[in-house]
């Protein structure tokens, strides 16, 4: 009996040393199909997290509904302003009290026209005199000075094409043309920042010069 044991175990214990020389280790593959199912569960788990996630199923329906109603809110927000955005890069008017085209030109202007009209809009110091070259500093556009005898139209076309079309063919003006930088929803918008800073007494003074004009 004894004898029949020890040869069994023998026989087992060689099976299990030519297992192990051709790469079978007891117990390996069960092993390794137990972490192949961790892996599994925890791919679900990343997936199932993606679309609810732990925090969302730890709340109750009215949070849920707050979460959900907060998030479509945001929707709507986002498509609004990109919407107002794109309807002001479109503009073909100067409108003093759009507060999106006016923001658009105010960055625009600040980009491209305060460096020689100044920050807020008051000229370059001396612009009342003129160079020794006999030409002129930026002029103010604050619509203190004759800026006001200027329809939108000109403001758009003086800034679109420059100031040498618009000046004796002997004169030089330093104004350059933007033609080629700004698209003109781009120009409207600055002339719609600046006149978002004249006083209603410009706007009153650029309004009776126009009546004059096509008197
Ligand atoms: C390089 C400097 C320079 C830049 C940049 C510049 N300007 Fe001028 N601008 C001038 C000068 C100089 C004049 C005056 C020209 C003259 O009358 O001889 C002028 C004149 C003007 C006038 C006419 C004013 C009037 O009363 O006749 C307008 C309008 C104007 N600029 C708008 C703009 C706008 C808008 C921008 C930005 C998009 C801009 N300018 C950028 C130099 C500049």
């Amino acid at each position: 009996m004894s004898d029949y044991r020890s040869r069994r175990g023998e026989r087992r214990r060689k099976r299990r040393i030519d297992d192990m020389s051709r790469g079978h280790f007891p117990g390996r593959q069960r092993a390794e199909r137990e972490i192949s199912i961790e892996i599994d569960e925890d791919d679900q788990e990343t997936r199932r997290s993606v679309f609810s996630p732990r925090w969302f199923k730890r709340l109750g329906p009215k949070e849920r509904y707050l979460v959900f109603a907060t998030f479509i809110a945001m929707i709507i927000t986002a498509s609004w302003i990109s919407y107002d955005r794109h309807a002001a890069e479109t503009e073909v008017t100067a409108d003093r009290f759009n507060e999106t085209q006016v923001s658009l030109g105010k960055s625009l202007y600040i980009a491209n026209c305060a460096f020689c009209h100044g920050d807020n809009l008051e000229g370059k110091p001396g612009w009342d005199g003129r160079y020794p070259t006999g030409r002129r500093p930026a002029l103010p556009l604050d619509g203190e000075t004759a800026i006001t005898r200027l329809s939108d139209q000109d403001l758009m076309d003086v800034t679109k094409y420059g100031g040498q079309p618009f000046s004796p063919a002997d004169y030089e003006n330093d104004m350059p043309g933007f033609e080629m930088q700004l698209s003109d929803a781009d120009i409207w918008a600055i002339v719609a920042f600046i006149k978002s800073r004249w006083s209603d007494d410009a706007i009153e003074r650029q309004r009776e010069a126009q009546e004059k004009l096509n008197q």
